[in-house]
């Protein structure tokens, strides 16, 4: 979700007014997923490297999390969502924590799509962590080097328990990935677009879906999967 803090500065806002009105826009990119039939929607909320931002900018992204898990949670859980959090809580305030177990346990038997929302995450901290974990346990005697393979790497990172996205979008214009998850990304489409997030809606969304839907997975072999 990129282009937040460029959409405020065209409109001579503050950079949180842009957070704000990416709020906005995420609700309607949800909506847009739940009607398009997707079922894992995973945003990529506030990196591990974001914490580098002015003190004042970083608060108020921690607070506009804290104050929309109180105004969406019940529309959430109308609308059938699970919401999880990714990423490393540790660093979390525990105001933070406290919203995040909220907004995931009061949204527990939500069934008809995953929103997760990676905090404090990045890809290298998630694979540095599980490969310390990895080795501490191989050290221990209690895991074998050759237990170690794509299946197991896989089921020891954050995104454990949910699928490899089919489909990466970028908004904002910038062609990369930022540290958002490289391992799971090996086979996901890319789809880049200039529009800046607090402006991506539904036909935006649209858009990306049908560019998707062009794509040929090919995964390495010679004929489509
Ligand atoms: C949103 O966009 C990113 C976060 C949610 C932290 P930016 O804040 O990076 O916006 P730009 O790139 O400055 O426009
Ligand atoms: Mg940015």
């Amino acid at each position: 979700m990129d282009g937040n803090g460029r959409w405020a500065k065209q409109r001579g806002l503050e950079r949180t007014e842009g957070h704000i009105a990416g709020v906005e826009a995420v609700r309607r990119a949800l909506k847009a997923a739940a009607t398009e039939g997707v079922e894992y929607l995973t945003l990529y909320t506030f990196s591990t490297e974001n914490w580098g931002r002015p003190k004042e900018e970083v608060d108020g992204i921690m607070e506009l999390f804290c104050k929309s898990v109180i105004a969406e949670t019940p529309e959430l859980k109308a609308q059938g969502v699970r919401a999880k959090i990714m990423g490393d809580r540790r660093a979390l305030s525990e105001k933070v924590n406290h919203y995040i177990d909220r907004i995931e346990s009061e949204t527990a038997e939500g069934t008809r799509l995953t929103l997760i929302f990676a905090m404090n995450y990045s890809s290298r901290h998630e694979l540095t962590e599980s490969i310390r974990t990895m080795a501490e346990r191989v050290a221990e005697g209690k895991l074998s080097p050759a237990e170690i393979n794509a299946d197991t790497i896989s089921q020891s990172l954050y995104s454990s328990e949910y699928p490899d996205p089919d489909l990466i979008i970028r908004t904002g214009g910038e062609y990369r990935l930022s540290n958002f998850l490289l391992w799971q990304a090996a086979y996901s489409e890319l789809y880049f677009t200039p529009t800046l997030w607090p402006d991506f809606d539904k036909d935006s969304f649209r858009e990306a879906i049908e560019a998707y839907g062009n794509r040929e997975r090919r995964y390495g072999l010679v004929e489509p999967k």
